[in-house]
């Protein structure tokens, strides 16, 4: 393991053990891909202004999100089916993130059932991620269980109305291997409403609700004394919508370039994005993110926290919780860094003047 130097020394080291149908799953994105490449392109643009000689010996990341403390503002990303990448999965995601006092959003296809993971890591800061099902019913009683296993929030994901088209999954016949399920559905449907949906791995698209609009918002923070926020906004009048709807935060995603291809970057549309709804709600942003040079842009640019996706899972497949571990340490002591040689204590020196040409 000694060759693995950053996160991208990662995805080449999970590529050569994973099979070529679960790395491009996981690697891969909508159509032609350009929104996947731009998400990454788009922060070699964005150059920084760092300050000088701002003794900067003493340096603190650590933030509060929703009134919950994190060691640094960086939550990993709802992802499905970590089980793939290592029998653990999302078990030893969990408790890589807390070991490190980071946050956690668990997926609706998570492969581990929500209790499971409270009890591989009980003191984790943990936020459920919604799909809502076309079954009303079903979707309320996962959004009970996942409050009762201690979520502190619910994320719901509004970007998916279909399935994006992902070519190389279409190519590979994905399907998910022998023992991996979406757990906490399966756990909700008996044998019967199983094979007549087709088998639960349908709950990834045909029986997820193709309908959603705004007032699903209110039904949702109707059902749940858990604070909603609303992923894969990518304007401000949307996010202003939702500031109208009650919800508790915006995350600003695109799915990581895996539903509209061609859709804006998010470093890109955060700013926009920030000046409409920053100072009331919570404001994350995810999607390319490599870098603890990345992550402070993003905070410069009006995040207060960011979700880190496919990374994690890489380390997932190297080296299970430990691999996990070791990508977010990595990150971790590079976004110090770059607190350091831009001149910050904290995150909330990160200001938007950081970024050259912007005041
Ligand atoms: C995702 N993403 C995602 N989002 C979501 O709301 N629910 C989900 O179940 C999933 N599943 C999922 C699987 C895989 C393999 C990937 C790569 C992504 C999107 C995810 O939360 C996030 O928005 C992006 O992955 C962030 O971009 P980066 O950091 O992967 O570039
Ligand atoms: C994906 C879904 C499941 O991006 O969120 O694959």
């Amino acid at each position: 393991m000694s060759a693995l130097f950053n996160l991208h020394d990662y995805e080449q080291a999970a590529r050569e053990r994973l099979s070529q149908m679960a790395y491009e799953y996981y690697a891969g994105g909508a159509e032609d891909e350009m929104t996947l490449r731009e998400n990454r392109a788009i922060y070699e643009r964005f150059k920084l202004a760092p300050r000088m000689l701002r003794a900067v010996a003493e340096r603190d990341a650590s933030t509060t999100l929703l009134g919950q403390p994190l060691k640094a503002p960086l939550l990993i990303a709802p992802m499905a089916f970590m089980k793939m990448a290592h029998p653990e999965g999302e078990l030893a995601v969990a408790r890589a993130a807390a070991a490190r006092g980071l946050g956690m959003i668990v997926s609706t296809m998570a492969t581990y059932a929500f209790d499971e993971i409270t009890a591989a890591a009980p003191g984790g800061l943990r936020w459920f991620q919604l799909y809502a099902f076309k079954d009303r019913g079903l979707t309320r009683a996962l959004v009970e269980n996942a409050e009762a296993a201690g979520h502190k929030a619910v994320a719901l994901t509004v970007d998916m109305p279909v399935l994006g088209r992902r070519e190389a999954d279409l190519r590979n016949q994905f399907g998910l291997p022998e023992g991996v399920i979406i757990k906490n559905i399966a756990n909700l449907l008996s044998a019967d409403q199983q094979s007549k949906a087709g088998g639960v791995l349908a709950y990834r698209s045909s029986e997820r609700n193709d309908n959603l609009s705004w007032e699903d918002i209110d039904w949702l923070r109707s059902i749940t004394r858990m604070p909603v926020l609303v992923k894969g906004i990518l304007r401000a009048d949307d996010a202003r919508l939702a500031v109208e709807h009650g919800v508790a935060g915006v995350i600003v995603s695109n799915h990581g370039g895996r539903q509209l291809d061609g859709a804006v970057s998010t470093l890109e549309a955060l700013p926009a994005i920030a000046d409409a709804v920053g100072d009331q709600v919570a404001l994350l942003v995810d999607g390319g993110i490599r870098r603890g040079t990345d992550w402070l842009k993003a905070m410069a640019l009006g995040a207060h926290a960011v979700l880190l996706g496919r990374p994690a899972l890489w380390g997932l497949a190297v080296n299970g919780e430990a691999g996990v571990g070791h990508v977010l340490d990595l990150l971790l002591a590079e976004f110090d860094m770059a607190l350091a040689l831009c001149g910050c204590h904290d995150v909330s020196e990160i200001t938007r003047d950081l970024i050259f040409g912007m005041t």
